[in-house]
């Protein structure tokens, strides 16, 4: 069977085929023919070495597939479910600790660009009724993130108002369960094809933030005194813009560090007379996908997919990542 490996030092030239032998369940284990993957900026940074791995590690956090082989004590699931996977192959309730957090897919445990392999039979769910493998695959990270933070973080309640930043896959979909929940959605996009599909989608405004450098409290003005939330993608370089625009009392989720955000400066006073609730984000846990897919069957949301590759296309389809034209998900199936 064939897998996608890193090398080290990374570089999406260093991204090879490797072949195996298919494994076979242990006690507690499944055997997943896995069939799509999803393009998170987390998988870049592991593919391009951003994230050293092990070498030889096998990236792509997001796995959607069907159960072909079942090990000794698994009762919950039978060969022919349609499973996809966890972000944190551990976390499965409750508040984040290390041990919960130490086996992240596709970086320090082995993620599935590959045709079949062994996981404990725990760290899958169900994917939601109707869906693709491909569609399936673009939400362990993104999508999980987006509904953590606007519905367990957040406690979005329907007339509240939300900013998403930018249009990749985490901000559409917060776009989307806002919608579903009733809620306001504010947005910004670099580019005017996008805002009209931003708005389209049910934005009610979209500012542009490379035209409009203050545009945090451009989305203050627009929603009469700023948005209940916040989902950052930039971190440094959008976290003040967050704080202009998000209201008193509001709350913002720090997801991302899109556009070199890694560091940045902030005014405290701002934050603290402003009574915000600023957290940080990164997944979560089983629970909260299992709430997530049950809350996409009755709403019946399918993920925007933009471009789909082959399994051999990887590199290729980071490098279209790298550019920013997509519109949502970038995945892979085979
Ligand atoms: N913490 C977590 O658990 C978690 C989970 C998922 C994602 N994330 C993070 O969230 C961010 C988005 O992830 P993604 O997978 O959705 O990425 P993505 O699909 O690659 O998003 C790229 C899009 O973000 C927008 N963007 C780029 N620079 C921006 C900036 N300075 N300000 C506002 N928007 C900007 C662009 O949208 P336009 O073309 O419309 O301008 C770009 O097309 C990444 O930083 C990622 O690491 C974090």
């Amino acid at each position: 069977m064939k897998s996608v490996t890193v090398n080290t030092p990374g570089g999406l030239d260093n991204l090879v085929i490797t072949e195996s032998e298919t494994p076979t369940p242990k006690t507690g284990e499944i055997l997943v023919a896995w069939h799509a993957t999803s393009l998170n900026f987390h998988d870049y940074l592991v593919a391009v070495g951003g994230i050293p791995v092990a070498n030889g590690r096998v990236p792509m956090s997001d796995g959607a597939g069907e159960i072909v082989g079942i090990g000794e004590g698994v009762n919950n699931w039978k060969v022919g479910d349609k499973v996809m996977s966890l972000f944190f192959q551990n976390w499965m309730d409750g508040v984040p600790t290390l041990p919960k957090m130490m086996f992240v897919n596709g970086e320090t445990i082995n993620g599935f660009i590959t045709e079949k392999s062994c996981v404990p039979a725990t760290s899958v769910t169900k994917m939601p009724d109707g869906y693709s493998y491909a569609e399936a695959a673009t939400l362990p990270c993104a999508a999980a993130t987006a509904w953590r933070a606007l519905m367990v973080e957040g406690k979005l309640q329907a007339g509240d108002s939300v900013l998403i930043q930018g249009t990749g896959g985490m901000s559409i979909f917060a776009l989307q369960f806002a919608k579903a929940a009733g809620a306001k959605v504010f947005a910004t996009t670099s580019s005017p094809a996008k805002a009209e599909r931003l708005k389209e989608m049910g934005a009610t405004a979209v500012v542009n933030y490379k035209e409009d450098p203050k545009w945090g409290k451009t989305i203050y003005m627009l929603s009469n005194g700023g948005v209940d939330h916040v989902l950052d993608v930039g971190g440094g370089s959008t976290m003040k813009n967050s704080i202009e625009a998000v209201k008193i009392g509001g709350h913002i989720s720090s997801i991302g560090i899109l556009g070199n955000g890694r560091k940045g400066e902030i005014t405290f006073p701002k934050l603290f007379f402003k009574h915000i609730r600023l957290i940080g984000i990164a997944v979560g846990s089983k629970i909260m996908q299992e709430k997530m897919v049950e809350a996409i069957n009755i709403s019946g949301i399918k993920p925007i997919i933009d471009k789909s590759f082959g399994f051999e296309k990887l590199a290729t389809a980071f490098r279209y990542q790298e550019t920013g034209q997509h519109f949502g998900k970038i995945v892979l199936e085979w």
